[in-house]
């Protein structure tokens, strides 16, 4: 197996408890985002205990196996039922009418569990059990939890249960009760040597917007620079281009949600800043809905999104890509052109949003609208291809070309999940367009005090009574700022209903 840059803590965390097996057994639930390496680290337990002569029994949670209940437990014992003969009486019946092997009428859930618990002691009597379960999101409710209560009764018996879990899937194992393992993205040294150990061969800039993106995050270190291979450097709106894989990773929760919150993240993705008043005027625009913060909660629940005040940000860079990679061409443009109608007292961010709606619709439109400012902005954050003639200009501009104000394709979403380091990246200063941007607000608000206080780094996450006021609020604005006249239109009059 390749080695695991940046894991070593983790690594030894597990080979610890397969190491000391004969001693005590032990549980763990490894916790975190898409891609950043759960499996990988739970590969590294399983080669440890075929090393030490473990008997391993794994299974996995299957999408498409999340209604069957028993489904995954079936799955992990099967290599174990032969002995379910020695059982109890009634935990034999128990547990083979759980897969309808026997009887008939409900298992009785208690008796399936002491079943199970019963016939793992007796395997790892005969050989020291590690018991691997991977992508437990996705086991039935059942499974789950029979393996909670397993996992809260090893104590003498050598048996090392290890389970992974995503983050943003409510289980009955969130009680806290089954010790936990947080993985965040990787350090940034760690990252750069799996990068550099797969021999991607990128420029220094692409380098560096693969690193940003990725966020630490080993799948994106993986994928993105296969898709850069594959494929165009950033399309016409700057985002890289994603692997299916990377697609699949960061946007699987999208088809759960609703169709306004999905109209909505998507002009959150598409908007080049975080304030969630102008995703929800723009959201409102694309659905015909009177949205309000409420709308936001699957995403929330989901965690896709996170808000702090009133700055609504993607939990990774690579979310707010699949997001906006998912929809189809013609949901872009009207995303652009709803965002031109919002922005549209500010001149560079109406004109950018303006020529991103056109450029989705044509390329040859495109071209001599990428001659605009707006446009040469954005090539110049591709890194490689950045025309000299562009990096000049940004210069002459003191610097305001490459600040966030632009597309904040970064750090600015940046937070993986528990990677307190990572989070500082959300801490920009407000930018002149913030600035601006803020002045052209109703008036009683001070100038740039608002964009101050998105930007603020590490602000701890603020409850739900919080959120409940934030609702209100956004709900006040949203209404305030519903569509002037027809949002399918678009800023420049041409209608947004023809994408493709
Ligand atoms: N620390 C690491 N060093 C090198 N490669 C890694 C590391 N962690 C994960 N990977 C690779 O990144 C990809 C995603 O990891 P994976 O374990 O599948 O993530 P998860 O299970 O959390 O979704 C895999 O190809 C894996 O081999
Ligand atoms: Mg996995």
């Amino acid at each position: 197996m390749m080695p695991l840059f940046g894991r070593e803590h983790e690594v030894a965390t597990l080979e610890g408890f397969v190491d000391r097996v004969h001693e005590r057994g032990e549980a763990l639930v490894v916790r975190g985002a898409p891609g950043i390496g759960k499996s990988a680290l739970l590969g590294a337990a399983v080669e440890r205990a075929e090393a030490g002569r473990l008997l391993v029994s794994t299974a996995s949670g299957v999408q498409s196996e999340t209604h069957l209940p028993f489904a995954g437990l079936h799955q992990l014992l099967r290599p174990l039922l032969g002995a379910a003969d020695q059982l109890p009486a009634r935990q034999r019946e128990a547990l083979l009418g759980a897969f309808g092997m026997a009887g008939t009428g409900d298992p009785e859930p208690f008796l399936v569990a002491l079943a199970v618990l019963t016939l793992l002691g007796d395997a790892a009597a005969r050989r020291p059990l590690l018991i691997v379960v991977d992508d437990v999101q996705w086991l039935d409710g059942p499974t789950i939890e029979v393996l909670g209560f397993v996992a809260r009764r090893l104590r003498s018996d050598p048996i090392v249960l290890l389970m992974a879990l995503r983050d943003g899937h409510p289980t009955s194992l969130d009680a806290g009760d089954v010790p936990e393992l947080r993985l965040g993205g990787l350090a940034p040294e760690a990252a750069e040597a799996l990068l550099d150990a797969r021999g991607s061969g990128l420029g220094v800039g692409l380098r560096w917007r693969v690193l940003s993106e990725a966020a630490g995050n080993p799948l994106a270190l993986v994928e993105l620079p296969l898709a850069l291979q594959a494929g165009t450097v950033a399309d016409e709106t700057g985002f890289l281009p994603l692997t299916a894989r990377l697609e699949r990773a960061f946007a699987a929760r999208l088809a759960e949600l609703p169709p306004h919150t999905r109209g909505l993240l998507l002009v959150a993705a598409a908007n080049d800043g975080h304030d969630l008043a102008d995703a929800l005027a723009g959201g409102a625009m694309v659905t015909g809905a009177c949205l309000t913060a409420e709308a936001l909660a699957p995403a929330l629940d989901a965690g896709l999104v996170e808000l702090h005040d009133q700055a609504l940000r993607f939990r990774h860079p690579l979310v707010r890509s699949a997001i906006y990679h998912k929809a189809g061409r013609t949901e872009r443009l009207a995303a652009h052109a709803a965002l031109a109608r919002v922005h549209e007292r500010d001149p560079d961010r109406r004109a950018w949003h303006r020529a991103a709606a056109i450029a989705h619709r044509d390329e040859s439109v495109a071209a001599p609208v990428c001659l605009a400012y707006p446009l040469l902005r954005v090539s110049a954050r591709r890194g490689d291809r950045a025309p000299g003639r562009v990096r000049r200009r940004r210069a002459g501009r003191g610097g305001r070309a490459g600040t966030a104000a632009g597309r904040d394709h970064g750090g600015g979403d940046r937070a993986a999940p528990g990677g307190g380091g990572q989070r500082g990246a959300g801490g920009r200063r407000p930018s002149p367009a913030d600035r601006r941007r803020a002045g052209l607000r109703a008036r009683p608000r001070r100038p740039g005090r608002r964009a101050a206080r998105a930007g603020q780094a590490g602000r701890p996450r603020r409850a739900a009574a919080r959120q409940g006021r934030l609702a209100e609020r956004g709900a006040r604005r949203g209404t305030q700022r519903r569509p002037r006249t027809d949002p399918a239109a678009g800023h420049d009059g041409r209608g947004g209903a023809r994408g493709g």
